[in-house]
């Protein structure tokens, strides 16, 4: 079932369902071959040939670093040369829990020509854990990027969508009959958030962090309904620092791009633990802490 009314999330019974998933290990891919090589997104403009290697390197080991102190395993992916996005390796797949708590890997069809070879490799890791691999037909239209638009409500058999320049609801239709789960659907309005994870950020199964101005009056209302209680992301710093990025893979721990203090402070005031990470180098890409892993719950 698509959802994408307050009514509808409402009448949608989530207890229950025995579902319990909480991020045991966090999958990366080290930057070797990251550089901004082509604009897919609006903050690359301007950026082609800009990214530092060696800086961006060190930004990276930092946010391993960070992942490993708040007590969750790292596992990696080995970089190919020529994949030059492939250390966001939250889009090549979404992985999650089936509802028997089986391993699942939702595999992508990227927007970009220069991603798609992101997919195999991402899906045969999945493959070699074991995962149940869930394919887009060919007959189904348009594209899919994973973890960049899809995001799972925590502990629930319920999925919220993100409907942009980079993932179409057709996509969403499918996922939903195949898996017999619940998609709300999230209308993206603005190109500088053109995954959900830069502007949703769930932090529990009662609260997320939102960019308001990154959603329509229906997308609001079913996040209002989804949660209660939605942390508003600073929309200077979301603008600037992608601060909508942020990770939450425990929570209690949040990982928030670096130079965003006013929603620090905000996610302070509620009870967090914010860990700041320098991502610069990666937003020149349009990229930052959420995009560049993928939780593992199995
Ligand atoms: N340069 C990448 C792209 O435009 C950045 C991807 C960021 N990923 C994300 N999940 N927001 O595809």
């Amino acid at each position: 079932m698509l959802i994408q009314s307050p009514e509808q999330l409402a009448a949608f019974d989530r207890t229950g369902l025995g579902r319990s998933d909480p991020t045991r290990r966090v999958l990366l891919c080290p930057p070797d071959h990251f550089q901004v090589a082509d604009v897919h997104n609006v903050h690359m403009a301007g950026q082609v040939g800009a990214v530092d290697p060696a800086v961006a390197r060190r930004e990276w080991l930092a946010l391993r670093a960070t992942i490993e102190r708040i007590g969750l395993g790292v596992e990696t992916l080995d970089p190919a040369a020529g994949l030059a996005d492939q250390v966001f390796v939250a889009n090549p797949a979404l992985l999650g829990l089936d509802r028997d708590g089986g391993p699942l890997a939702l595999i992508s069809r990227m927007r970009y020509a220069s991603r798609q070879p992101e997919v195999a490799p991402l899906r045969e890791w999945a493959e070699r854990q074991g995962a149940r691999l869930i394919e887009i037909p060919a007959e189904v239209p348009g594209t899919f990027e994973g973890g960049g638009d899809a995001i799972w409500h925590p502990d629930t058999w319920l999925l919220w969508g993100g409907v942009g320049p980079r993932t179409e609801s057709a996509v969403y239709r499918h996922l939903s009959n195949t898996l017999d789960l619940p998609i709300a659907l999230l209308n993206l309005v603005d190109e500088r958030f053109y995954h959900l994870d830069t502007c949703l950020a769930v932090i529990d199964t009662q609260r997320a962090a939102i960019v308001r101005s990154a959603f329509d009056t229906a997308g609001l209302a079913l996040l209002a309904a989804g949660f209660e209680e939605l942390i508003p992301v600073d929309e200077d710093e979301a603008r600037t620092r992608l601060a909508g990025n942020l990770y939450c893979p425990d929570r209690r721990n949040v990982l928030l791009p670096a130079g965003a203090p006013t929603t620090a402070e905000r996610l302070r005031a509620a009870g967090l633990t914010v860990h700041e990470v320098t991502t610069d180098e990666f937003l020149k890409s349009g990229g930052s802490v959420y995009c560049m892993r993928q939780g593992i719950c199995w």
